[in-house]
């Protein structure tokens, strides 16, 4: 069987280290794990008045994530937190009330810095979010990744077989977990 994870990229950055991880992560990706990113840069910024009706952006941007069966956040750390860009994203897709995207779809939570602990506060932040908007998370493998200068070319190859065997067993973890998860909850149950 194949399942397809939409990805959101926290970062709005034309630099960013985690597009980097996000590359490296398509790359590494086992047979029938599809990815296809799920772009955040478009939408306004949420507000509750929007719920009488969706602009066509963040119907497009539901209806994505819909489309998936499972989640992927790479996200970096901002001021010990997630971006708020990302938080945005998430509202969006949380409303309009009663219509919550989140809702069963299986997630993971990944992210990279130049710090040591490579975005552990903002992903112990995220879990909460998604627990909050019923997304079942994987809890293990955690990954906090810390990013060194070349650590990841700029086409997505990990230059470190450490961290490329690492990446590479988290993908196969992910892919167990969507696995399971899609077995008691069916995506159009
Ligand atoms: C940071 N950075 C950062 N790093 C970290 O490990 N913990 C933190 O709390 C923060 N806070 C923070 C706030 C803001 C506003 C910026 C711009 C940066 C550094 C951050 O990890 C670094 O800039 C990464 O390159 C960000 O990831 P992207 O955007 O390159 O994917």
């Amino acid at each position: 069987t194949s399942h397809k994870v939409g990805y959101f990229v926290g970062s709005l950055s034309s630099t960013s280290i985690n597009r980097l991880l996000a590359k490296a992560l398509v790359r590494l990706a086992p047979p029938g794990l599809h990815f296809v990113e799920i772009p955040i840069k478009d939408l306004p910024l949420y507000s509750a008045d929007y719920d009488v009706d969706y602009p066509p952006v963040a119907r497009t941007f539901k209806q994505t994530i819909a489309d998936c069966d499972a989640l992927l956040f790479v996200t970096p750390e901002y001021n010990r937190s997630i971006p708020g860009g990302l938080k945005n994203a998430i509202d969006w897709a949380s409303r309009p009330w009663g219509q919550n995207s989140f809702a069963r779809k299986p997630s993971g939570v990944i992210g990279t810095s130049p710090g040591a602990i490579g975005t552990a506060v903002a992903q112990s932040q995220l879990r909460g979010v998604l627990c909050f908007c019923n997304s079942p998370l994987m809890n293990t493998v955690e990954a906090y990744i810390q990013f060194k200068p070349g650590l990841i070319t700029p086409d997505g190859e990990v230059t470190d077989d450490g961290t490329k065997n690492f990446l590479s067993n988290y993908l196969v973890e992910l892919q167990g977990f969507i696995a399971r998860v899609l077995t008691v909850l069916p995506r159009d149950a």
